[in-house]
């Protein structure tokens, strides 16, 4: 063994380290160095740097550098030993073992030689079976997909495989660790674990068969199954597909990420090559690490379920949080990308790229999706959500471009669209100052607010009455006009009653708003809250706003409230179910007589 020497220098001669690192990295040229994101930190922009003639990389952000021997060590996890083979081989040096004897592979490569040998052993099961071929066929996957991803079949055999694996001397100890057979629990002996399968090799970016991936041919459980980890094939980290995407992803420098086998293959058919799997599992820092080496840009294509949409939510922030670019695309409704892309929806599916979504806009989206926005009270209550994920939004921009875009969703967005916006703006900052107040204050004082009032959000009219109070009390509007038009016990909850009713008082006997006097007039009122909300929760921007705007506002609806109720009514009346002395009937009167001689302009 100590004999033993490496051709080490010749390995350095024949290899390329541009041609290694590019497996890895998607380099671009800059004079006369290549330059990168640094597969071993996280960087927006590139400091990674492969110098051709010096054969020599450097990364001036983290400080990694070295040689070609380096640079595979540390990216494959590799001892010094298994780099050279593996350079060796690539670069076609032969290594003379006669001194060496029998040399020891490592359990990485005794693993990966099982895994050859039973993709091998899938293929030729594969051609050899009718079944697996019509089931290929079924999904629409053709001779070539099935060549470039070396598609295999596990036959219906309990042993099968096994006994292949143990012709070919693969130890029983490697094939178990592979995962490819597995111990019998309670006899002596093992199993193949892949049996009746559509078989899914997965390989890294090396190209080198790590895993299999099994699909049920029928409807049987679980439908995917997996090779369990092995130190060649850690989950969190691999990628299904990323062998071809990184080739296509410097090219267009984004990534689709999809949840599925069958996604990444027919994403990859369709031409959108720079497309990766999840393979189903939650998506970790550590894929988003060995992405952030090709590009900084994903949109996540997930299945049109609320498993998928689930997922989308979930995986998006990992990205953002390692300073991705992340977009969430909308799948059609029951469609995964296999089923849209298959069904020849392939420029629609483009389209969709494209239309994918920023995070709050793609929640946004969903939260609208649950109301009716084509009622006035499923209108506020999709804004009401909406507003929630609003007011989580860090950048100032990102909330004004989406509060302009829900203030169409508005019901005051006929009568102002800036009263629209300023009204959600409010909202929005409420919601707001409540979280940084909660944050900064702890959760102890918090506890004494009414819970109530954050439970159940306000009405439209109960907005505007508010807001109406709150100009009065800021601006010293002119209390006497807007309450002879509205007078205070028609404002809807007693608290706004009340406030009308002190602040139409203070200001027809003194002219002017003192908040102090009033403050201690509310004290002890229903009123106090709603007061004490109002002088220190409204927004800047929506104490500005036009009364006449906000009174038009609250009139309509008002109006439209009467005329629903004595829809309501006269529709008893018709029925017979309320009667002349009815207290019902009276009222429908009162309203009939208020409305034909409505509270004029
Ligand atoms: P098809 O039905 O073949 O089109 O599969 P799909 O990709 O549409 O399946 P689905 O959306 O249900 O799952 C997406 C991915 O999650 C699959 O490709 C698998 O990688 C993984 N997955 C699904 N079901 C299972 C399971 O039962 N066990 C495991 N380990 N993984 C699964
Ligand atoms: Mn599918």
């Amino acid at each position: 063994m100590d004999s033993f020497r490496y051709p080490v220098e010749e390995i350095r001669e024949k290899c390329d380290l541009v041609e290694i690192v590019s497996a890895y990295v998607a380099l671009r040229k800059r004079g006369k160095t290549f330059i990168g994101l640094c597969p071993f930190h996280n960087e927006k922009t590139p400091s990674f740097n492969v110098n051709p003639d010096r054969q020599w990389w450097k990364c001036f952000g983290c400080g990694e550098g070295g040689d070609v021997f380096d640079f595979v060590q540390k990216i494959d996890n590799a001892s010094f030993p298994e780099a050279v083979e593996r350079l060796a081989q690539k670069c076609g040096v032969k290594i003379d073992r006669s001194e060496k004897g029998a040399r020891e592979y490592s359990e990485r490569e005794r693993i990966l030689r099982a895994n050859n040998v039973a993709s091998a052993f899938f293929r030729s099961a594969m051609m050899r079976s009718q079944a697996a071929k019509d089931y290929l066929v079924k999904r629409g996957l053709t001779d070539s997909s099935i060549e470039k991803y070396r598609l295999g079949y596990a036959p219906d055999s309990w042993d099968q495989l096994m006994e292949h694996l143990a012709k070919e001397r693969v130890s029983q100890a490697d094939a178990v660790r592979a995962g490819l057979i597995v111990p019998r629990e309670n006899s002596q002996g093992f199993y193949d674990r892949f049996r009746s399968r559509l078989i899914f090799p997965i390989l890294d970016t090396s190209e080198r068969v790590i895993a299999f991936g099994g699909r049920a041919m029928g409807d049987v459980e679980p439908k995917y199954l997996n090779s369990p980890e092995s130190p060649l094939f850690a989950k969190n980290k691999t990628l299904y597909g990323l062998n071809f995407a990184r080739h296509a992803v410097s090219k267009e420098d984004r990534l689709i990420v999809v949840e599925g086998y069958m996604d990444a293959i027919a994403a990859q058919e369709a031409g959108f090559e720079h497309t990766v799997a999840t393979m189903g599992t939650a998506l970790t820092t550590e894929h988003v690490s060995v992405i952030s080496r090709f590009t900084k840009n994903v949109v996540l294509a997930f299945d049109a379920d609320s498993a998928g949409m689930n997922a989308a939510l979930r995986s998006a922030p990992i990205f953002e949080q390692a300073g991705f670019s992340v977009r969430i695309m909308s799948m059609p409704k029951g469609e995964d990308p296999d089923s849209m892309l298959r069904g020849g929806d392939v420029s629609r599916f483009a389209a969709l790229i494209e239309q994918a979504q920023p995070i709050p806009d793609y929640r946004i989206g969903l939260a609208l999706a649950k109301h009716d926005l084509s009622t006035d009270t499923g209108k506020v209550e999709a804004l009401n959500e909406a507003v929630v994920v609003l007011a989580e939004v860090d950048g100032a921009m990102d909330r004004e471009r989406l509060i302009r875009e829900l203030a169409r969703y508005h019901p005051n967005f006929g009568t102002g669209m800036t009263l629209a916006e300023d009204q959600i703006r409010g909202d929005m900052s409420r919601i707001r100052s409540r979280s940084t107040r909660r944050h900064s204050r702890g959760a102890a004082l918090e506890d004494k607010a009414p819970a109530a009032r954050e439970d159940k959000p306000l009405s439209l009219v109960q907005k505007s009455e508010r807001l109406l109070l709150g100009i009065i009390i800021f601006r010293g509007a002119e209390a006497s006009k807007v309450f002879e038009r509205l007078p205070p016990k028609e404002f809807t909850d007693e608290s706004a009653q009340i406030l009308a009713e002190l602040l139409g008082r203070q200001s027809a006997q003194t002219g002017k708003i003192d908040q102090e006097t009033l403050r201690a007039e509310a004290a002890g009122t229903p009123a106090e809250s709603l007061l004490n909300d109002l002088l220190f929760g409204l927004d800047e921007s929506e104490l500005n706003h036009p009364v006449e705007q906000i009174m038009a506002v609250i009139e309509n609806h008002k109006k439209n409230e009467k005329r629903q109720r004595m829809r309501e009514l006269s529709r008893k009346i018709n029925e017979g179910s309320i009667k002349r002395g009815d207290e019902e009937y009276e009222e429908y009167y009162r309203l009939a007589r208020e409305t034909s001689s409505p509270w004029r302009r």
